[in-house]
């Protein structure tokens, strides 16, 4: 893998897409040493309005090839929406730039296998903007996990509920659960041998808003995720369960993101055969509060200048990708047979429709 900018000099990334979540990409770009945010670019003339005052000095564009042919730009980063991921990452590739996709690097496995084989023959860096694999809370999680102190891993889930923003182009599996799936792999670091996907569309005709996921692993771990934008509860938790202890991981808890428990089960030497419950000592290790997003794009610039994959590159891309089809997969089947769906609810009973 070649490395990018010569000589010490910044790294000059470009930003593609300033819809909801580009300009935060954008912004950390601008302001982290040894990258120079060079251009932004977005189709829509609203989105490049509204961005560019924000930015003074940087260049801006509406077509993507006016990046790709600057040859002083070492990097871009794409923030479009998922069905334009593949497309535009191989086209940021094949013109020998750098490239961070956001998740997912693409919307079907046979298209990420196409990125990824442009990334190697291109000898550039891909990096997949798997934002929760960059989170100290997670990164500590998973050091608690790995040390033993929970003892041998039990199962996990993982819960990311709202009453969100209703996308028309992918389902609740696909946007949300890119985060969920990324953190169960690594966490678990083998690959599910079983999966499996329940889902109802109740908002929007074949566009899953609630999702429940079962996967289970080589080793006998097993995992589940429940993921809706159709949901009173406000949740982004993950929570390990091991032979000798628990712990939790909470995006929404200001503070104490992360807690161990000193719960589980011991064997009742007095009764052969019987456990008894142990609910000791509950405890929270100190996690930076640096911006995940903040570590993620410095570690984009870190893989670029030093010519290495990122944690979140193309191997992991991949394999999120094949998870999330074969999930995807398992819904359609059920889809087909025939489960809830918006659009027989709107038809059967106009009052609850109009209620929705
Ligand atoms: N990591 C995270 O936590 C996180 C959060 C939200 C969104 N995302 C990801 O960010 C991406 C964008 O999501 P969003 O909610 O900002 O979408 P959005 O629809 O709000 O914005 C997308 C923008 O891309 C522009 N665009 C589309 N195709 C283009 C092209 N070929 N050239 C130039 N501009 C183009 C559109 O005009 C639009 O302004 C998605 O991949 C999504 O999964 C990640």
């Amino acid at each position: 893998m070649t490395s990018g900018a010569p000589g010490g000099s910044p790294i000059r990334v470009g930003v593609v897409g300033l819809g909801y979540w580009g300009p935060n990409l954008a912004r950390n770009f601008d302001r982290l040493p040894g990258a120079e945010l060079r251009w932004i670019c977005d189709g829509s003339g609203a989105a490049r309005e509204r961005v560019a005052p924000q930015l003074p000095g940087v260049r801006v564009s509406a077509e993507l090839d006016e990046l790709l042919g600057d040859p002083e730009l070492d990097a871009v980063v794409c923030a479009t929406p998922v069905p334009t991921h593949a497309e535009v990452a191989v086209r940021v590739l094949a013109a020998g730039k750098h490239c961070f996709v956001e998740k997912p690097l693409a919307q079907s496995l046979a298209a990420a296998e196409e990125v990824a084989a442009a990334a190697r023959d291109a000898g550039r860096v891909l990096m997949v903007g798997h934002l929760l694999e960059y989170h100290p809370g997670l990164e500590k999680l998973k050091e608690i996990a790995d040390s033993g102190d929970l003892g041998e891993l039990f199962y996990l889930y993982g819960n990311r509920l709202n009453l969100g923003k209703l996308r028309a182009d992918e389902n609740a599996l696909w946007s949300l659960g890119a985060h969920d799936v990324s953190v169960l792999l690594r966490l678990a670091g083998e690959e599910p041998a079983e999966l499996e996907a329940f889902g109802e569309s109740y908002m929007r005709h074949g566009v899953e808003d609630v999702v429940f996921c079962h996967l289970r692993f080589p080793s006998g771990l097993s995992a589940h995720l429940h993921l809706s934008w159709l949901d009173p509860h406000k949740e982004r938790r993950f929570t390990v369960v091991g032979s000798k202890r628990m712990a939790t991981f909470d995006d929404m808890a200001l503070e104490q993101k992360v807690t161990v428990y000193d719960k589980g089960f011991d064997q009742d030497f007095s009764s052969y055969g019987e456990y008894i419950a142990r609910s000791g000592d509950v405890w929270s290790p100190r996690i930076s509060n640096e911006e995940p997003l903040r570590i993620e794009c410095r570690h984009f610039l870190d893989c670029v200048r030093e010519g290495r994959e990122p944690r979140s590159g193309v191997e992991s891309g991949v394999r999120v990708v094949r998870v999330l089809e074969e999930l995807d997969r398992s819904l359609s089947a059920r889809r087909a047979r025939g489960s809830h769906d918006g659009q027989p609810l709107a038809a059967e009973d106009p009052t609850r429709a109009a209620a929705l």
